[in-house]
């Protein structure tokens, strides 16, 4: 989950180095460091001498830590950063990154977990300054550092168990970065000026658009002038280059306070830039990915892994696909699935769903799942990235980079290719007549105007927020699709604001927890789905005599039917199945309001890291 970044060039690096990790900062933020080695001329010679890299570090942001470096004048071209979020070890100086045992200082991505083992092994009782695995494996790789790094490097691999991506110095190769991973990704890319490496492509697309994910277990050599890879025998191989189609200015908060309002109004654009790299000639067509019809019409079954809001948005498919195409569908939690002997085989489509493509625990279920011979796709945000190179096929959402930890606009493209990809599976099965399909396409596409629509309600969203800033409790209650809505609505509130908030299938209130509804507790409602109104308004009716506070959000043409809420918001009429995308950013929009006026980080909430790289 930590944030990596390594330049070596012709200029100082400190300042690209402070300026990539504010970049990589969501990936965690407990605490930062730097080690620079420093230019110094040797005696009579203008060869660059080594230098041991100088350290600094601190609990906190990269803000204090630009601080502390300005005022000790670091300096230096070649240096490695770390932005940390805490597994081994409390959040202490200590145990902030880099490390240094012997020649060797590293930073490190991942987890080691045989850590307490090798300490036994290497003898390192009493000779570590940190509680961290990451400085264990700098004092492994310095045990075996006999003048060859890539040999030692092999060899500390050989005796890692768990996931790592290091940058690397060793004091007597100045100028030099060596990298190597396992599952933790770690990106490279050059210029005249410089090499740089990085755990994460948003920190590449402000210095070039063109990098290579380093393999897995091979070995990325950076010098001022080459970028070398070689494999773990010591051979040289070919690098794969792939190209960012972000743009660099999608990279700033675009005039905004926060990313994630920016990311919350970008996605009129980036949702129809998504619904149009997939439609051909008014269908949905994924012939680019390779997706043939065979593999949407013949399986039996269709299994979605993800986490988080990637697996609210499986949630929905599910509910479409099984409407549309009267499939099962199972939604398992990535981080549960291998826990319950899951049963997928050829016949079973597995779609992996991830914005980041790093989540460790949607990666091993895929890799599982292919082990089954199941065919899979990953529907992933961030090119090149893990779980986008671990599946058969791959459908990119065109969401840019989504900085803020709480995802907003990389839902509802996860949506939009979901949309699209049950209409396809409706085509290939011969489910649908043209006009059906006409129809569904042509609602799918007024989807970025509805939301437009939306956005332009902001300041009357914002008034919903503000009866929520005093709560303790929010309880969201809805069925069917709009439960789905509000589970995801629920996840955004509590991330971003720290108020209790739970989404509730309104069936099942009365089973118990129609016990914890009070005068005090806003209760967030969602109508959007004409079968289920009537006892969705019963339910909410149970809630109101118990002293709730409702505000209900319901579709506009529903008007007559509202008396006695709290609040209303009337919703933009779509056809059911699309309500989802506009209620969502309306919950987005709430989340973001009550967060950004309790004076809260709302891009950066406590705890939390946008990339989960560990299991
Ligand atoms: O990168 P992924 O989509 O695989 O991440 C999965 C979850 O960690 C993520 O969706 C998380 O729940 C969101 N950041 C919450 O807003």
């Amino acid at each position: 989950m930590c944030g990596i970044i390594g330049y070596t060039g012709k200029k100082d690096a400190l300042d690209f180095l402070l300026d990539s990790m504010e970049l990589l900062e969501y990936r965690g933020y407990d605490s930062a460091g730097i080690a620079l080695t420093e230019e110094r001329s040797a005696d009579n010679s203008s060869q660059e001498t080594k230098g041991v890299p100088r350290i600094m570090k601190c609990t906190g942001r990269v803000s204090e830590l630009r601080k502390l470096c300005h005022e000790e004048k670091l300096s230096g071209s070649c240096g490695i950063g770390h932005t940390r979020w805490s597994t081994h070890g409390k959040v202490t100086v200590e145990n902030a990154h880099p490390h240094r045992f012997g020649r060797v200082t590293l930073v490190h991505n991942g987890i080691i977990e045989n850590a307490p083992a090798l300490i036994e092994k290497y003898d390192l009782e009493g000779r570590l300054v940190s509680e961290t695995d990451s400085e264990v494996a700098a004092a492994v790789l310095d045990h075996f550092y006999r003048k060859d790094p890539l040999e030692a490097i092999r060899k500390m691999t050989l005796k890692l168990k768990g996931t790592f991506g290091f940058a690397i110095l060793f004091e007597d190769i100045p100028g030099k970065i060596f990298s190597v991973r396992n599952v933790s990704p770690i990106v490279v890319a050059g210029t005249e000026e410089a090499k740089i490496l990085s755990s994460d492509v948003a920190a590449i697309v402000p210095f070039t658009n063109r990098y290579f994910v380093i393999p897995e277990l091979s070995v990325a050599v950076l010098s001022k002038e080459d970028i070398e890879l070689y494999d773990m025998a010591g051979e040289a191989v070919e690098i794969d280059w792939l190209t960012v189609d972000w743009d660099i200015h999608h990279s700033d908060k675009g005039g905004y306070p926060f990313y994630m309002e920016k990311e919350i109004m970008e996605q009129p654009r980036v949702i129809g830039e998504t619904i149009n790299a997939y439609v051909k000639e008014g269908k949905p067509d994924f012939g680019k990915e390779g997706i043939q019809d065979e593999i949407l019409a013949d399986c039996k079954r269709i299994c979605i892994i993800a986490c988080g809001t990637a697996l609210h948005a499986g949630l929905v498919a599910k509910s479409l696909i099984q409407a549309m195409i009267g499939i099962h569908v199972d939604v398992v939690m990535a981080s549960e699935f291998m826990y319950n002997d899951p049963v997928v085989d050829k016949e079973t489509l597995v779609l992996a769903i991830s914005q980041s493509g790093e989540t460790i625990d949607t990666l091993e279920a895929l890799k599982f799942a292919r082990s089954c011979g199941s065919p899979t796709i990953a529907i992933v945000n961030v090119k090149g990235s893990s779980i986008a190179m671990a599946a058969e096929h791959v459908i990119y959402t065109l969401a840019g980079m989504e900085i803020a930890v709480a995802s907003t606009k990389a839902y509802t493209t996860q949506l939009a290719v979901l949309y699209l990809l049950t209409a396809r599976m409706a085509l290939a099965r011969k489910l649908w007549p043209q006009e059906k399909l006409g129809e569904y396409m042509k609602e799918l596409l007024r989807v970025p105007e509805v939301i437009e629509g939306i956005l332009a309600r902001k300041e009357e969203i914002h008034h919903l927020a503000d009866t929520m800033l005093n709560a303790r409790d929010v309880f969201m209650i809805g069925r069917g699709l709009d439960y789905s809505i509000l589970l995801e609505g629920s996840l955004k509130l509590k991330e971003v604001s720290y108020i209790h908030s739970e989404a509730y299938a309104s069936g099942e209130l009365k089973h118990g927890t129609i016990a914890l509804i009070t005068e005090e507790t806003p209760v967030i409602a969602v109508v959007t789905q004409d079968k289920l109104k009537d006892k969705e308004l019963s339910n909410i009716r149970e809630v109101q005599a118990r002293g709730a506070k409702v505000i209900l959000l319901i579709k506009e043409e529903k008007e007559e039917q509202c008396e006695n809420y709290w609040k209303i918001f009337y919703l933009p009429v779509m056809q059911d199945e699309f309500m989802v995308m506009p209620t969502s950013v309306v919950l987005q929009l709430i989340a973001y309001y009550v967060s950004a006026d309790k004076g809260l980080d709302v891009d950066k909430p406590r705890n939390l890291a946008k990339v989960v790289t560990v299991e």
